[in-house]
Formats: structure tokens, sequence, C-alpha cells
């Protein structure tokens, strides 16, 4: 960009300084919204994606911060005689798909592979990643998942960063600020180099399953990645399942609360225009959103792991330290030390799930932890 000509080189040069990243000001903390994959699957239609921009403008949780109304895989048609990607025949205008989510005060995400096809046999970008970018800009598309699916058919997993890097590029040509998710499923140690090619986010797993099993080994495999995160560059350890049936409360708990202690992107992934109070409590817990959207944007660590019990911290801009403490079996005690928090004397325990303040405490606090299950707390001074 800085080389181009003399004239537009110091405009240039200092729009660059003073906002190096359009996208990352879009995603500074952890972008939460919606997403159709874990529920709706090829299944999707654009009046399902306009029931979710209904739900979430009217539920309360475009209050709590959920703003992304993203459209995953499947909402694509071929190509048509000058290359424009065109959508299928259950979503028709993206254009006004767009229109209608902004309406509602929310933005609009959509998905694409860099390789021929998507993961589910549609339309990829693969030599038209310019072109689409324009179009998902012409749209008024804020938000881009990137999918590597038949990427490998094209490109050997060497050239992964460059090719990331260019669709990059491209959303940056159009002048939009669009959030950048890049899913490549953890390959060649994204968390290292994600936010160099751009990324806002990147998944660090495989697909998760609606299946506490899934859920826990994504979510406590997340130790040790803390390092890598931080405000408009996040770890991305897959969407939501909460609200989908295939967990128990206790355990939908966990991946709450263990996704809030990791500042992940909180992407809920079920049927919003059918949800239970239960589950509309724990996705619209807004002392958990508290701790995942915290501005200090400090990724929760591991402080300590006892066979199955867990003890989770993450420290909040206000001095506080939110902490997770998890059993992966049955019901037990869990205690953490004040002193592992950096904490001496007395401090206050406020319990995050139950939204009770549990008074002062000295040395150490021990919870009473359900099968699969987690409490949640705020230790302050
Ligand atoms: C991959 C991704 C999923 C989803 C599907 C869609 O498996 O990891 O999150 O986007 O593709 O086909």
């Amino acid at each position: 960009m800085r080389m181009q000509v003399h004239g537009c080189f110091f405009v240039i040069f200092f729009a660059a300084v003073l906002s190096p990243q359009a996208q990352t000001s879009e995603a500074s903390p952890p972008p939460m919204g919606w997403n159709s994959w874990n529920h709706f699957a090829c299944r999707v239609t654009a009046a399902d994606v306009r029931d979710a921009a209904n739900a979430i403008a009217s539920n309360g949780m475009k209050e709590t911060g959920y703003i992304y109304v993203n459209v995953d895989d499947c909402w694509q048609g071929g190509r048509d005689e000058k290359g424009r990607i065109e959508p299928n025949k259950n979503f028709g205008d993206m254009k006004a798909l767009a229109d209608y989510i902004h309406s509602k005060g929310l933005k609009f995400g959509i998905y694409s592979s860099p390789g021929p096809e998507t993961c589910a046999g549609f339309t990829g970008s693969y030599q038209h990643e310019e072109q689409d970018a324009q179009t998902y800009a012409e749209w008024g598309v804020d938000y881009l998942k990137y999918d590597w699916c038949s990427a490998s058919q094209v490109y050997p997993v060497s050239q992964i960063r460059e090719v990331y890097k260019k669709m990059d590029d491209a959303l940056r040509k159009t002048g939009r600020p669009i959030v950048f998710s890049l899913c490549e499923y953890g390959w060649d140690l994204v968390w290292k180099w994600g936010k160099d090619v751009g990324g806002n986010m990147w998944r660090t797993t495989g697909d998760i399953q609606d299946k506490y099993d899934s859920m826990a080994t994504i979510g406590f495999g997340q130790a040790g990645l803390e390092a890598f995160a931080g405000p408009g560059h996040w770890n991305d350890p897959d969407m939501l399942e909460i609200g989908n049936g295939g967990m128990r409360h206790e355990e939908y708990i966990t991946h709450m609360t263990l996704w809030c202690l990791l500042a992940a992107p909180l992407l809920a992934g079920n049927d919003l225009t059918k949800m239970t109070p239960e589950d509309q409590a724990i996705l619209l817990n807004k002392e958990a959103i508290a701790v995942d959207q915290d501005p200090k944007g400090v990724q929760g660590r591991r402080l300590s792991a006892e066979g199955p019990l867990e003890v989770w911290a993450k420290p909040l801009a206000d001095g506080s330290v939110a902490v997770g403490l998890f059993s992966r079996t049955n019901a037990y005690p869990v205690k953490v030390s004040f002193k592992d928090l950096g904490f001496t004397g007395s401090v206050h325990v406020r319990d995050l799930w139950a939204h009770k303040d549990l008074g002062s405490f000295e040395n150490e606090f021990t919870a009473h932890v359900p099968r699969h299950g987690a409490v949640m707390i705020r230790v302050s001074k």
C-alpha cells in the first residue's frame, strides 16, 4: 500500500498508522452473536436467519451483547457469467437479508472457504477472493468465517498463512470493517500467526459436538493458549451448543463458564425461537458475559488440576478475579486458595450463577460442584 503514489503516500501512511486494523476495531472484545451451523446445519434458510435476528432483537440477547447474526455453510449457489457468487434458492437476496438484520440494529456474518468448495460442497472463494470480498461488502457483510475445507486440494498446508492473508487483503481493500474469523481447526499452531494474517479469531480445534465429552475436551484443552489471545484477536474453541439438547443443565453451565473464562467468542448455536427458560438464563447470564467481555482482555488460565477437579482463573479490569471450579466426573468439593489468585487477607466472593454475594472469606473457598458441573465466582478485595 505504502509503495503506491506520492500524493497518496502520506494519507495512506497516516491512515494505516492511525487505524492499523480496520477489522480489529470491530472485534475488540470477543465477538458475540449467533451462527446457524450447530442447530440448522445445511437445512438453514433466510427465514431461519431472520427468525434468529428477530429473537435476538426481542429476547434481551441484543442488549446483552449478542450482535452478529451469522449464516454458516450452505447459503451459496453458483457464479454468474461474470464470476459473481450467487446465493441458492434457500436464500435469495443476500442484500435484503443484510438490510433486514441491520434494521434490527444487528450485524450480518457470512461463511466461505479458500478452497473451490466449502466443507458441505457449496461454492468456495478459490480464485475469486477479491471479487467475493467486494460482493460481501456490497451486500453489507460485517463478519466472514473462512473455513479451510477443500483448500487442501489446491494448496499445500505449508501455504496456509498466505492463503488466509490473501482474503484479509481482499477484505481490507473493500474499506468495510469485516471481522475475519479463521477456521482451520488449529492446524499449524494457528494461534502463533492468526493475528499476523489479520485474524480477529481463529478456531483452535476440530468441530464441537453437543456432548459433554466433546465440549469438555475442547474447553479444558485450551490450557496454555492464553498467551496468544488479546483484544481484537481471540482463540476460538468453537461455537456454543447451549440449548441444542445434547447436554444436561449442569453441563451447559460448564460450557458457558469455561467459554467466558476463556474469553472465547460467544456464538449461540441453538434455535433461538425455541429456548427453554433454563437455556435462556445460561446464554443471558450478564455476570458471566461480563467476565467474557471484560476490557482487560485476558484469556483465563488453568490454576490447578487434581485428577478430574480443575480450577481456572481470569483476571479482570477492576482488580477482581473470575474463578471457575469444575468437576469433570462426579460431584465433589473443589477448593481455590486465594493466594493462588494473588490475594492475601480476607476477600469478598460473589457467585455468578446464583447471582448472590456469599460474603467474606479468608485463605480459601470451597464449592460443592455437581457432576460435570461448574461453580463460577468473582473474588475481590
Ligand atoms: C466445518 C467447520 C464447522 C462448519 C462446517 C460447515 O466443519 O469447522 O464449524 O462451519 O464446516 O460445513
